[in-house]
């Protein structure tokens, strides 16, 4: 029943509540999370290249370490995945959505050792790691219950004398290869949509997040998703073109930049043999529109929240804020303030605001683009990080013309533009050639400028006089078109199509 318990979302925690924070804290605080993570090949530890990994948060702490995947364990995985696939197929679609719900169960119940994990390995605040990991549950039990509705058969209309059936099954393995910045809820997205689908799945975590991924698998085969059915082939990029490249693969499902989309793309066109889907979800130069008709006050929080949570490494996170000219300064104004107040530091700090970015890479490449940007815009806001761990601070930069941001810039920096109300249109149009469209916000009181300029994007998602990040599942089907992503919306009651096939069956009788 989807509109009964089973699409009730995971509970969150009340902050204000004293007693019920500090339980919270504690949960976490007593878990621990030295992790060794390694390849699991039918749930036997494989071969691997060690290393260790470090926290964002210092760049010294250790948190656990990982054997990453040697070419021929991923081989050995995918082979072992054909090889289990057939008897996961014919097993019943109740058994496979009972283990996503008892994996949802277990998720709950040892969130402490999962958000602890969040905090150390991938840098993520106390609310975003709560957050994540609801998100993970929630992923669990809608795909159980969207895999019950979807994969049942289905009896067709004919003729009298002949049985019409519809059914649906599995595609054979999925590589599914999930990023850092969620590294636990699309990771068990990804993968829960492609187990119950009737697929046996071999799944590659960012390189950079691989424990959190090795624990979700663990709970997964404790759960009852047999071993064979799902392969853990962590390592970097060269892991994911070796299981893409494999004959075996019967569908991709990737989430990540458009840059790595496009190459796994061209792998699966130049093979011999079936054609193989991607379903790819990758990044957005993610806009608002904020009209003089707006909310001040709501504009700055939910721009603030929007730009700078999660440290900007969303790819639902807002990149470039529209102001209509007449009241940009004092939006402007307001959003800096608000921004002056996020408190940026230890990620297990419950009063800070922004963790680290992920790693030294990311600030590398967010700190050449701020300076860039120090020099080509006018700088409204340049915020102060601590000096050791990756930080970034908030920027806020403003633009002469949208087309300067030719690019996703994952990291908390906002870009600004202000537009003349005579010229919406020409906005629009510029925001529709950036090519991207994962989300869009738009500020307005007035329902017929709201309604033009949702029909004029074709933009996934559309948050109208509210924040435009954190899509709840079942609630905000997610995913984008374009540079952003090929679709189905994750969390939404198509995704697991994409994930099966279908066979009609006649019987004359
Ligand atoms: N699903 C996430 C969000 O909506 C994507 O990054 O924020």
């Amino acid at each position: 029943d989807l509109y009964g318990a089973a699409r009730r979302n995971s509970a969150g925690v009340e902050f204000g509540h004293e007693a019920a924070l500090g339980g919270f804290l504690a949960e976490i605080a007593e878990a621990t999370t030295t992790v060794a993570a390694t390849p699991l090949v039918d749930g036997r530890p494989a071969a691997g290249t060690e290393r260790d990994v470090v926290s964002p948060s210092d760049g010294r702490t250790v948190v656990g370490r990982v054997a990453e995947a040697t070419p021929e364990t991923a081989d050995r995985a995918m082979a072992a995945a054909a090889a289990a696939f057939r008897r996961w197929d014919a097993t019943p679609v109740a058994v496979r959505a009972a283990a996503l719900r008892k994996a949802a169960d277990l998720l709950e119940a040892r969130r402490g050792r999962f958000l602890a994990l969040l905090q150390r390995e991938a840098g993520k605040t106390l609310d975003d790691s709560l957050a994540e990991l609801r998100e993970a549950v929630d992923f669990c039990r809608y795909y159980a219950a969207e895999g019950e509705r979807l994969f049942a058969d289905m009896a067709m209309p004919g003729p009298t004398g002949e049985d019409n059936r519809l059914a649906a099954r599995g595609r054979g393995v999925f590589v599914a290869i999930s990023p850092w910045n969620f590294p636990l809820a699309i990771f068990l997205g990804q993968v829960t949509a492609a187990l119950v689908a009737g697929n046996s799945v071999v799944a590659k975590p960012a390189e950079q997040t691989p424990l959190v991924a090795f624990e979700a698998v663990r709970l997964l085969h404790e759960a009852g998703v047999p071993a064979g059915v799902l392969q853990f082939v962590p390592g970097d990029g060269s892991v994911g073109a070796r299981l893409v490249a494999h004959r075996a693969v019967a569908g991709v499902v990737f989430t990540g930049s458009t840059e790595v989309a496009r190459l796994i793309n061209r792998a699966l066109a130049a093979k011999d043999g079936p054609i193989v889907p991607l379903i790819a979800e990758t990044g957005g130069i993610n806009a608002m529109i904020v009209d003089a008709t707006a909310l001040p006050e709501q504009v700055a929080d939910d721009v603030v929240t929007s730009a700078f949570r999660s440290a900007g490494q969303r790819c639902s996170a807002l990149r470039l804020l529209c102001l209509q000219e007449d009241v940009a300064d004092r939006m402007i104004e307001m959003v800096v303030g608000a921004a002056k107040e996020l408190k940026i530091g230890d990620p297990c700090d419950p009063a800070t605001h922004i963790g680290p970015v992920i790693d030294a890479e990311a600030k590398q490449r967010l700190d050449a683009h701020v300076a860039a940007m120090k020099k080509a815009s006018r700088v409204h806001h340049a915020g102060a990080a601590p000096a050791e761990g990756t930080y970034v601070a908030p920027h806020v930069f403003e633009l002469a013309d949208p087309a300067e941001l030719k690019e996703e810039v994952f990291g908390p920096i906002l870009h600004v533009v202000r537009y003349k109300a005579a010229e919406l249109d020409k906005l629009i149009d510029a925001i529709d050639a950036t090519g991207y469209g994962l989300t869009l916000g738009v500020h307005s009181r007035i329902d017929d400028t709201v309604e033009h300029i949702v029909r004029r994007l074709a933009v996934g998602n559309v948050y109208v006089n509210r924040n435009i990040i954190g899509a709840v599942v079942g609630t905000q089907p997610f995913g984008g078109h374009g540079l952003s992503g090929t679709g189905p919306k994750a969390g939404g009651p198509h995704y697991l199509l994409r994930f099966a096939i279908e066979q009609t069956v006649t019987i004359n009788t």
